[in-house]
């Protein structure tokens, strides 16, 4: 038993058996141990859009500038959540946007890093209210916060918590009180036997949020699904997975601290908590078709012959160009967002 997997025991030995939110909390951020320390580390156990080729952060890069300037403004703040590695803020920041135009913050949980024309920050509550026009990017941030699991049973929902019996066991039970406060709020309609997640913290994250955001724009780029999708039996054993060395683990309680746990982000939970705050969806659209709506295929020709093929993987309809769903919501924005149309950049040209 590593370090980390004995603070999960000594913690069900103290408290009980754990809901799997606070077990996440511990195995993916502990300070000292969690897998999630330093925050998102380059390429460990499995890559994220800004880790396949730069040119994702400069596609989106010239996507804000844009906005900047057909919204008319001198100026734009980036508020990045879960910065990770701080790639996609480089990326960004080295881009084509002018640096007196651009404020960017890093909201991170790890360690801090270091970093020209980008303030670090570990929590959404140590930034002040911006005035003006903001752009929130949430870059598989909302898949990696912890999540409570559930599944309906003979008795209705029960929650399913980790408990300690020769090794770690998951125990179902009744709902904890965060999770029956969400669901009155927002329901979740499982069918008999079907497991799924309810990640009350998005909630949390979204209103501290709110109280910073005057006017702006969020983009959500990340694996989910909806409501309907549950209906027809989609993760029918929910979306909880396990990654360590670039393979899928199913078994989420051993390797504790060196494997990442996610889980798919349920977007009618995440829209519904944004309508209640106010904000509008713009739109919602596969990244494939969000990223060549606002010109990746301009920033991919200018690299060299030999370079298209990792950047090809970003748009890649039969990959994680169409895993990765793109959901913009706006709040008090009065010009227009751009990339959720229809129609790609260069039938738009034509
Ligand atoms: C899946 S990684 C994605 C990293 C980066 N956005 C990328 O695309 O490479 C999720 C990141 O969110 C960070 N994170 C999770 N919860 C957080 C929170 N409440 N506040 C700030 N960062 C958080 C994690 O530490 C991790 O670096």
């Amino acid at each position: 038993m590593n370090a980390l997997e004995a603070k999960v025991k000594g913690r069900i030995e103290r408290e009980g058996p754990l809901t799997f939110e606070a077990f996440l909390d511990v195995v993916l951020y502990d300070e000292e141990e969690g897998y999630y320390k330093e925050g998102k580390r380059l390429r460990k156990d499995y890559y994220t859009s800004p880790e396949i080729h730069p040119v994702f952060g400069k596609t989106i890069g010239a996507y804000i500038e844009n906005i900047r300037v057909s919204c008319g403004r001198d100026k734009v703040t980036v508020i990045e959540l879960g910065g990770g590695s701080g790639l996609l803020a480089d990326q960004i920041v080295s881009g084509g946007a002018r640096r007196d135009s651009l404020d960017y913050f890093v909201v991170e949980r790890g360690r801090k890093k270091k970093a020209d024309h980008i303030v670090w920050v570990s929590d959404i509550l140590d930034l002040a209210p911006r005035k003006g026009l903001t752009v929130v990017l949430a870059n598989e941030f909302f898949d990696a916060l912890p999540f409570h699991r559930l599944v309906r049973t003979d008795d209705g929902l029960e929650e399913i918590y980790v408990d300690f019996s020769d090794g770690f066991v998951e125990v179902s039970g009744p709902l904890s009180p965060p999770v029956d406060a969400f669901l009155r709020s927002y329901p979740l309609a499982l069918n008999p036997h079907q497991s799924s997640e309810v990640t009350t913290r998005a909630a949390q994250v979204l209103t501290r949020l709110n109280g910073i955001v005057d006017e702006g724009l969020l983009l959500v780029l990340d694996y989910g699904y909806h409501t309907e999708d549950l209906a027809y039996g989609r993760f029918f054993d929910g979306s909880a997975i396990g990654y360590k060395d670039f393979m899928i683990r199913e078994e989420l309680t051993s390797d504790l601290g060196s494997i990442d746990i996610t889980h798919h982000v349920n977007f009618d939970h995440l829209g519904a908590v944004l309508g209640g705050l106010g904000w509008r969806k713009a739109g919602e659209i596969e990244q494939y078709r969000f990223l060549l709506n606002i010109g990746i295929l301009e920033q991919m020709i200018l690299l060299p012959d030999g370079e298209r093929t990792s950047p090809k993987m970003l748009i890649n309809p039969q990959g994680l160009g169409s895993m990765i769903s793109v959901l913009g919501f706006t709040k008090n924005l009065s010009c227009d967002v751009a990339g959720f149309g229809s129609k790609n950049s260069f039938r738009e040209a034509e």
